[in-house]
């Protein structure tokens, strides 16, 4: 047997991986030993930035020999630990949150905004989710009341392109998911404060004010000269199966996918984030309002899809416990969704805070979860506590 180290360029369907040898710097970490079977699993390593690779030249003549086949597209990430991913997912929500904020300054100033940022930073958001999903679905539960519209974008994109991860999608469309999430309200800057953070319902004229926002964005994103398709996905976001959406009243058939998603997506946060006015619901509640808007309004099937790639209590959520303790999930169970793995940080007897333990609830049997709860049920700082608890 003998290994050598080859130029990217140089590697070929067939090849057997040992190892790689050397990646641009920033790029993912990626399962690197296998064979490869496909022009596309080698065009999938370039894009990740990888630049030379090990190969075994034995195992190359003898294409029967040892090892998994390299997928073209899926798994080909190694999942790091939370922890880990939790350094790097904390600096990308923050660079998110100012790249939302350039883009909102852009269009209230009507200056042209480079679309190569944001473009960029959607990889580096799916390269996270690749690494460790749990990180940024985290990140997506710290709310900043006074900046609802920063994070709504930023926690739409992620959890869109988390959505386009489970459906099974390519990564490069996960990646314009994720986009699409980033860009899809910022034409909301331009509607007045008093209607856009009005607490109340809207009356029918500042109702037909709000419902511009959707025009000025796709506007603002031609002269950015984003893709037309992703444009289309972001001008249907309150588009509605039924046809009484806008701007456009579009029916069902002229809805795309994506279109569809974004919807979805959309709804759930507001619903779930908290805002100067009211407290976001819980995950549960969302998605059983999700459910009964969903006959006509939002397209059934994917959101059947998108509740279970939420799970039960998703990452990120608050649970009550058995025993009178609160607890933060941390990672869910696949094979039982009920008994996730949570940090329990807090005591409903009395109403203080706890020094935050770990419990596997499928390993722990003396405790179970009572409901899901959302933080300002017991009045609990979340920002303190992530500050604290949970951000490394
Ligand atoms: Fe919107």
């Amino acid at each position: 047997m003998s290994v050598i180290t080859i130029g990217i360029e140089q590697l070929e369907v067939g090849m057997y991986v040992l190892e790689i040898a050397e990646q641009r710097a920033g790029t993912v970490h990626i399962k690197s030993r296998g064979r490869v079977t496909s022009e596309a699993a080698i065009k999938e390593l370039k894009r990740k930035g990888i630049t030379r690779v090990v190969i075994e030249t034995d195992v190359e003549s003898n294409p029967t020999a040892g090892g998994q086949p390299l997928p073209a597209n899926q798994h080909l990430e190694t999942a790091v630990p939370v922890e880990r991913e939790l350094v790097r997912a904390e600096k990308l929500y923050q660079q998110g949150i100012k790249i939302q904020k350039n883009l909102y300054k852009a269009i209230q100033s009507g200056t042209v905004f480079d679309d190569y940022v944001p473009r960029e930073f959607s990889t580096a958001l799916v390269g996270s989710l690749d690494r460790n999903p749990d990180a940024l679905l985290l990140m997506t539960k710290i709310r900043e009341k006074d900046s609802y519209l920063l994070e709504h974008s930023l926690n739409v994109g992620i959890l869109l392109a988390n959505f386009g991860r489970f459906l099974g999608l390519e990564e490069q469309e996960v990646e314009q998911l994720a986009y699409s999430g980033l860009l899809h309200d910022l034409g909301k800057i331009k509607i007045d404060d008093a209607i856009l953070h009005k607490p109340g319902r809207l009356t029918t004229e500042e109702m037909e004010e709000m419902k511009k926002h959707v025009n000025y964005g796709v506007e603002f994103l031609h002269q950015m000269k984003i893709a037309p398709s992703l444009i289309k996905w972001v001008s249907e976001h309150h588009e509605r199966l039924d046809g009484l959406g806008y701007p456009a009243q579009l029916k069902a058939e002229d809805i795309t996918q994506q279109g569809r998603m974004l919807a979805i997506v959309d709804m759930y946060d507001a619903l779930t984030a908290d805002r100067c006015y009211k407290a976001g619901m819980s995950s549960q509640k969302a998605l059983q309002i999700l459910l009964k808007d969903s006959k006509n309004k939002l397209d059934p099937a994917l959101l059947q899809q998108f509740i279970r790639c939420m799970g039960i209590y998703p990452v990120g959520s608050l649970v009550e416990l058995s025993n009178s303790k609160v607890a933060l999930v941390m990672k869910q169970n696949e094979k039982q969704p009920l008994k996730p793995l949570v940090r329990v940080f807090y005591s409903t007897v009395g109403n203080h805070y706890l020094t935050p333990k770990e419990v596997n609830l499928a390993t722990d049997d003396r405790v179970k979860i009572e409901k899901a709860v959302v933080a300002s049920d017991y009045g609990i700082d979340i920002n303190r506590f992530f500050n604290e608890s949970v951000l490394p």
